[in-house]
């Protein structure tokens, strides 16, 4: 809901659970009065500091100044000492300091090139236009309330109708000034295999900040920040927590200023960022999410798996697709004979997605091997990719094929043919990593291509899934043709439209998005994708801690989770089948093991634990997700996730490292209905009973045991006595 008080220029968005007030004052600035939990109506009882500061800067018209506004937006050069959300500049590279507001609409419109929330039938809109009179640009502050979550959705937009260029420095998505400065600021970090990791770090005067200006969002840090009440735990305490919806570089700063208050800002990154805006063009920045809450950080994490997976992700995995791959089966030694028997084995215990994955192709025995010519290897595939294509869909399966399109290697005749194709600066010293470098994206001829070349191999192939991976980022980020625009920008707008080009032309085509594991996790790539790699680390154990933070923003549907050797292939844990099984099959579940080195016991038992999978697949694939234990940085320790789907619960408990002491795990459950009643092993408990006194789970000595314990509702009315 919208409510408006045309006289004091006060916009009132707010549903059941939040309220999100902003204010133009003197004609120019954008101020938060309010944002928090939903309040009727907004009297204005916090009344703004409407002093004239030392330092300040204001003119003579001016009741306030920009220097201690609470402002959704600022400029360079305004007064606002503070990060600004902007740095504009006209074609004498001059700031520009102030937009004037000029008038405000409803309409909804959102940046359809860009990944977005969709499904917004009953959203808010609100756009705040304002203008520039000298350089004739308009800047237009967005904002989407939706029905019914605490979201608030952000983003800028900037239309140059002037005759002269003007330059784009900075524009972020979201800046919001806090009124309560409270806590500290959390963050995901983390690097390849260890990703994830939170981080609770005191908030210090001046700007902290984490980003990323690899041209991709990247393993370093996740395109999130949050300021939470010092003492949030689980189930409580207050947040406000933003994420950008972007895949390249992004900055999320959170500034402690001279009079104590806090600015939170998200938005693509300004470092090596200038863009030319000629007379007539517009730009519109990626769209963040802020939500606010107070029931801590489970709050925070159902927040998020149910906004994106109800708003952002359109998986087309809707049924249980069980992938077996030949990545850690026989990394790049692989031939179709072999490939035929894996798929055949994989088959008979209930897989229906066979995947090859990378050195199917000519020159690739090794990550030296090439990369962009994409040729099918005739020592390996003698008969080609559709003889194995068709004998896999013969037993039922669905035939996928990693490829890494964004990539080229010098010994390709993709290279010898095309070298302005490459991120390069052709006089300097090619900036290799895994030996490869990257195809520069933002040229249109290079996203042209890469379209032409994926659907001529999906169709030759008959292929049903790709397994897209980037193991490398952007370095330099130098487009050899696009100098004079950003190119990091400009290729992550290329990779989405190569993406969703391939969406639109093979409507049954499942992408895996994969950066060597989570390296390009992000809302953006969720949108353009099914389901994600979210690490190359596959012992179970530590995974599972990897998943348990990334259900902090990213729901569960999205992981796909690879049942793999032991002792683990790279952390050498040992642990039983059993264990490495129940802990794998949450998201979707896979096989990445050569199962016809295994004994039949063992086929048998993950033939029964994928039949399990497939009976609970609402649960262990739909849930929304609690954990019921902190979040954890280390491997190795205790981790309980609780799932829900509809009114039922699955428990699983990890117990982490055995103990010599044989104490029962209690474990208040906290998230059933504490008016309903469930059955529990048999047993008929109220969700009362399970929330409070909770459940025990026995002592174990063995480490990194598991328990999995279904939780369903059972209907009271056919229990007599109790109720
Ligand atoms: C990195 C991925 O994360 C792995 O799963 C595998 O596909 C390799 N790349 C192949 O090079």
């Amino acid at each position: 809901m919208l409510k408006i008080d045309h006289k004091e220029h006060i916009f009132h968005l707010s549903n059941q659970l939040i309220s999100y007030v902003i204010q133009v004052i003197d004609n120019h600035f954008i101020v938060n009065r309010y944002f928090g939990k939903q309040i009727p109506f907004f009297a204005g009882s916090n009344s703004l500091d409407s002093n004239h500061h030392a330092f300040s800067v204001y003119t003579d018209d001016d009741q306030f100044c920009s220097t201690n506004l609470p402002l959704e937006s600022s400029l360079m050069g305004s007064g606002d000492y503070r990060i600004t959300s902007g740095q504009i500049t006209d074609n004498q590279q001059k700031n520009i300091p102030y937009f004037k507001y000029q008038n405000f609409d409803t309409q909804n419109n959102i940046p359809e090139e860009l990944p977005h929330l969709t499904n917004l039938e009953n959203a808010t809109f609100l756009n705040i236009n304002m203008i520039d009179g000298l350089t004739k640009t308009e800047l237009i502050l967005h904002y989407v309330l939706l029905n019914n979550l605490p979201d608030i959705i952000r983003w800028t937009s900037i239309k140059n109708k002037g005759k002269s260029s003007i330059d784009i420095k900075r524009l972020a998505s979201l800046q919001l000034d806090l009124h309560d400065p409270i806590g500290k600021i959390m963050t995901f970090n983390g690097s390849h295999a260890n990703e994830f990791v939170p981080s609770f770090s005191k908030i210090m005067n001046g700007i902290q900040e984490v980003s990323s200006n690899s041209g991709a969002s990247g393993p370093q840090h996740q395109p999130f920040v949050a300021i939470v009440d010092n003492n949030i735990s689980l189930n409580n305490g207050r947040y406000y927590a933003a994420n950008l919806i972007w895949s390249g570089n992004f900055s999320a700063k959170v500034e402690k200023d001279q009079y104590q208050h806090l600015r939170l800002m998200i938005g693509l990154n300004d470092c090596d960022f200038n863009w030319q805006l000629n007379s007539n063009e517009g730009f519109t920045t990626p769209q963040a999410v802020i939500t606010y809450g107070k029931n801590g950080l489970n709050g925070i994490a159902i927040n998020f798996q149910k906004l994106y997976d109800k708003y952002l992700i359109s998986s087309r995995i809707q049924k249980p697709l069980i992938a077996i791959n030949t990545w850690e089966t026989s990394y790049f030694e692989l031939n179709e004979q072999e490939c035929k028997k894996l798929a055949k084995t994989a088959a008979s215990v209930g897989a229906n997605l066979f995947v090859i994955d990378d050195g199917w192709f000519e020159n690739r025995n090794s990550e030296h091997g090439q990369l962009g010519d994409w040729k099918v290897d005739p020592n390996k595939f003698p008969d080609g990719l559709l003889l194995i294509s068709n004998y896999v869909h013969r037993f039922g399966l669905k035939f996928g094929l990693w490829i890494e399109p964004e990539m080229i290697t010098e010994n390709s005749n993709l290279f010898r043919n095309h070298p302005d194709w490459v991120l390069m600066n052709p006089n300097r010293e090619k900036e290799r990593s895994r030996n490869q470098l990257v195809l520069d994206l933002s040229q249109k001829k290079v996203q042209n291509y890469l379209i032409k070349i994926i659907s001529n191999l999906i169709i030759d192939n008959q292929i049903d899934y790709l397994k897209w991976d980037f193991n490398r980022h952007l370095v330099p980020l130098e487009s050899q043709i696009n100098s004079y625009k950003d190119t990091s920008y400009l290729y992550i707008k290329g990779l989405y439209h190569i993406l969703s080009t391939l969406r639109k032309e093979f409507h049954n085509l499942i992408i895996e998005n994969c950066s060597s594991g989570g390296g390009r996790l992000d809302p953006g790539m969720l949108f353009y994708t099914d389901e994600t790699w979210i690490s190359d680390l596959t012992d179970s154990v530590a995974r599972l801690r990897i998943l348990s933070n990334q259900l902090s923003l990213y729901p569960l549907k999205i992981t796909s989770s690879h049942l793999s050797v032991s002792p683990n292939e790279q952390d050498g844990r040992i642990l039983p089948l059993r264990t490495r099984l129940e802990l794998t099959g949450l998201g979707n579940l896979g096989l990445e093991l050569n199962l016809n080195s295994l004994s039949k016991n063992e086929l048998r038992q993950i033939k029964e634990f994928i039949v399990k999978f497939k009976q609970q697949y609402l649960l262990r694939h739909n849930a929304y997700v609690y954990n019921l234990l902190p979040l954890r940085k280390r491997n190795g320790e205790a981790i309980a996730l609780l799932m829900k789907y509809d009114n039922d619960f699955l428990l699983i408990y990890s117990y982490g490292l055995g103990s010599a002491v044989h104490q029962p795990i209690y474990l208040p459950l906290y998230y059933l209905n504490s008016h309903e009643v469930y059955s529990v092993n048999n047993k008929v408990i109220s969700g009362a009973e399970l929330n409070e006194a909770g459940l025990t789970l026995p002592p174990t000595k063995r480490d990194f045991e598991v328990k999995t314990v279904l939780i369903k509702q059972v209907n009271k009315n056919e229990l007599t006595g109790r109720y």
